[in-house]
């Protein structure tokens, strides 16, 4: 029994692939799971609550309040019981207000409440789930560190064929299983990662900024605290928000500030991933006042900011490991390589600008690695939650390479 001892919160909602959740039920409860079942109010349209509390030997939640006592089912004492909330089916509809913090129901409110890992599994027709909105909802809880299990393609209820069918019950126990049988790489490390742009003020309404959205910084963060590592981003400007625990966010506006920040937290790290775009430079005067329109051309004298990845690069220690990015518009292997020798990397992520989909504010990036050896290794265009994976693959490796730290 691989799952004894293991609290599960497993959750329906309304799809026609509710009805696989009781063989879903009956492998976890098989592996040794103590599992409650949460139900929203149309997942009890596709399957009854008698069918799962038989399975899991619980009585079913739903309701906020039970009708027959008034006795209050706590989401937020499920929530913290939990190992491992599991939500198959998901809906559009769920995974939409999951993304945006709407909680009109237990299963809602149990999510939001969860310190726990939260695994979910789509199901839905195929233009429901290629909606822009539903793969946008999708990196949106990617982002709060959710783990998603694509939906498999193959025929669906609608009578349609495409992607959208839920992921087969033994699949999905499986993946449980090794959810919990896998030892995080991480744990007890610190990172430091920089993401996101920085602005470099010119008067008290403009500054120099970049296209920079932090997208790339922040999946990376999220994936090394999957890993079970501690992190701290030095973020500029985004529009991401942040809700992983194991994630604090510094947010600064201006190369320096993130200098500050950086340079204060990196000697308390193991490691740093600095993906910010980070101005290289600034504008020598700060004008107090507006700039006024004038009648011959403006010139605004820039001067360097400090590198700080190389500052880093100096102060790193033999136990530290140091990894940049590099945007080239040519000769990027050259330049990435050079790149890294002249900050003391311990290898650098060539991103670049002449691959379609990759780069600044889009949701996918093609990259290429370089370590000390000048060994490139190529990746294939990836989201950035695939690509942040990648990422964090080759910094334990390096990790365990290098400073034979075993976890
Ligand atoms: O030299 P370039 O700006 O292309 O180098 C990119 C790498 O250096 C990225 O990892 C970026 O985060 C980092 N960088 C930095 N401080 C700067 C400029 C770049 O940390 N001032």
């Amino acid at each position: 029994m691989r799952l004894s001892g293991k609290h599960i919160v497993l959750g329906l909602t309304g799809s026609i692939a509710a009805y696989k959740a009781a063989y879903l039920l009956r492998g976890l409860v098989k592996e040794g799971a103590e599992v409650q079942v949460v139900m929203t109010p149309s997942a009890k349209e596709f399957i009854t609550p008698v069918t799962m509390s038989a399975l899991s030997g619980k009585p079913v939640a739903s309701e906020f309040f039970s009708a027959n006592d008034g006795s209050w089912y706590s989401h937020v004492d499920m929530g913290q019981w939990a190992d491992l909330l599991l939500i198959a089916p998901a809906t559009a509809s769920t995974i939409g207000k999951m993304a945006h913090g709407i909680c009109d129901n237990l299963l809602l409110t149990t999510y939001m409440s969860a310190k726990c890992p939260v695994m979910i599994a789509p199901a839905m027709d195929l233009d429901m789930f290629n909606h822009p909105s539903t793969l946008a909802n999708l990196e949106k809880l990617r982002s709060y560190g959710n783990l998603i299990l694509e939906p498999g393609e193959g025929e669906l209820a609608s009578g349609l064929y495409g992607k959208g069918r839920m992921e087969e019950p033994e699949n999905i126990v499986e993946e449980v299983v090794r959810f919990f049988s896998q030892k995080k790489k991480l744990l007890n490390k610190h990172f430091l990662v920089t993401a996101g742009p920085t602005y470099e003020k010119i008067d008290p309404v403009r500054f120099i900024g970049n296209y920079s959205s932090g997208k790339m910084g922040y999946a990376i963060a999220n994936e090394l605290a999957c890993e079970g590592a501690n992190v701290t981003i030095v973020s500029g400007p985004v529009q991401i928000q942040n809700s992983n625990p194991e994630i604090t966010v510094i947010p600064v506006e201006s190369a320096s500030e993130m200098y500050e920040h950086c340079l204060r937290i990196f000697p308390e790290t193991d490691g740093a991933v600095m993906c910010a775009a980070v101005a290289d430079f600034t504008p020598e005067h700060y004008s107090e006042q507006k700039v006024k329109r004038q009648k011959d051309n403006l010139k605004l004298n820039l001067k360097p900011t400090t590198d700080i990845a190389a500052a880093l690069g100096q102060l790193k220690t033999e136990k530290q490991l140091l990894v940049g990015f590099a945007l080239e518009t040519n000769n990027e292997l050259v330049n990435a390589f050079l790149k890294l020798s002249k900050k003391n990397l311990d290898f650098v992520v060539l991103n670049s600008m002449n691959v379609k989909g990759a780069g600044f504010i889009v949701d996918t990036n093609e990259i290429t690695i370089i370590g000390r050896d000048n060994n490139p290794t190529f990746f294939e265009l990836k989201s950035k939650a695939e690509v942040a994976k990648d990422i964090v693959i080759r910094i334990i490796s390096e990790m365990e390479k290098k400073y034979g730290f075993q976890e």
